[in-house]
């Protein structure tokens, strides 16, 4: 793993959307593994700035997004397909036709799991960003999820539906179950770029990092991957004992 400590949000989003813009220039069809959270929104920002710029264009690329909640229709305001049009695709020139989100309201969530699947074997990621989960998730794979998993379906972590209830009315909103990219899927991405910010953060980039690899995180499955960059600001980095600088 290469990990970059930087100032701040907006220095580690900056640097996000540096690498994620060189390699669209690169490879204008490039295929982007793309998260939602509150981490990527500044990255997606200066996208949306370069796009508007003329310093990078979305014309050709092609998205695949991590997760979607299920019951919750790309229309309403806190599902992930939602997200993604405010904080990206809106603002930039990407076809709609390109982008690919798991439908929450399948009829069948097994179907469109394996549909995903399929989608994800056609388009492989040429870079995968990630947000971190406070308990070492990526994507939606909750801790103890097995290494080689495909899309499934999850039951959200109590520690999840907790941290994501600040998006919704009350806590009681915040669906229970999510379509999420696997991780071998992740995995497969020819580069990764992990994220994190602030202080809530430490302890978990600190098992990504220097713990175990093992599935009690998640995340430390990335020890294992060939070209995986993590960015993290000073906060987020305070609990890491090695020397990165
Ligand atoms: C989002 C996702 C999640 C988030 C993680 C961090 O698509 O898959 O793993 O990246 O929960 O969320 P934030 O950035 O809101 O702290």
């Amino acid at each position: 793993m290469k990990v970059l400590i930087v100032k701040d949000y907006e220095q580690m989003s900056r640097i996000a959307a540096d690498i994620i813009a060189d390699i669209v220039r690169r490879n204008p069809s490039a295929v982007l593994g793309l998260a939602t959270g509150s981490t990527p929104v500044g990255m997606y920002k200066l996208l949306s700035q370069f796009v508007e710029e003329k310093k990078a264009s979305f014309k050709k690329v092609r998205t695949v997004n991590l997760d979607e909640y299920v019951g919750l229709g790309a229309e309403h305001e806190q599902s992930f397909a939602h997200f993604m049009r405010t904080h990206l695709f809106d603002s930039v020139d990407v076809a709609p036709n390109n982008t690919h989100i798991p439908n929450g309201l399948a009829d069948d969530p097994q179907s469109e799991c394996d549909r995903y699947h399929r989608l994800l074997q056609q388009l492989p990621q040429d870079v995968q960003v990630l947000g971190l989960g406070s308990n070492g998730h990526i994507g939606f794979n909750e801790p103890d999820t097995p290494f080689d998993s495909t899309t499934h379906t999850v039951r959200l972590a109590e520690s999840t539906v907790r941290d994501n209830a600040r998006f919704f009315a009350s806590r009681e909103e915040v669906p229970q179950t999510a379509i999420t990219m696997g991780i071998s899927e992740i995995m497969n991405a020819r580069k990764i770029i992990v994220l994190a910010s602030g202080k809530i953060k430490a302890q978990a980039v600190r098992a990504m990092v220097e713990g175990e690899v093992t599935p009690a995180c998640p995340a430390s499955v990335l020890q294992n991957h060939a070209d995986c960059t993590v960015i993290v600001d000073e906060d987020a980095a305070s609990l890491l004992t090695g020397n990165y600088r």
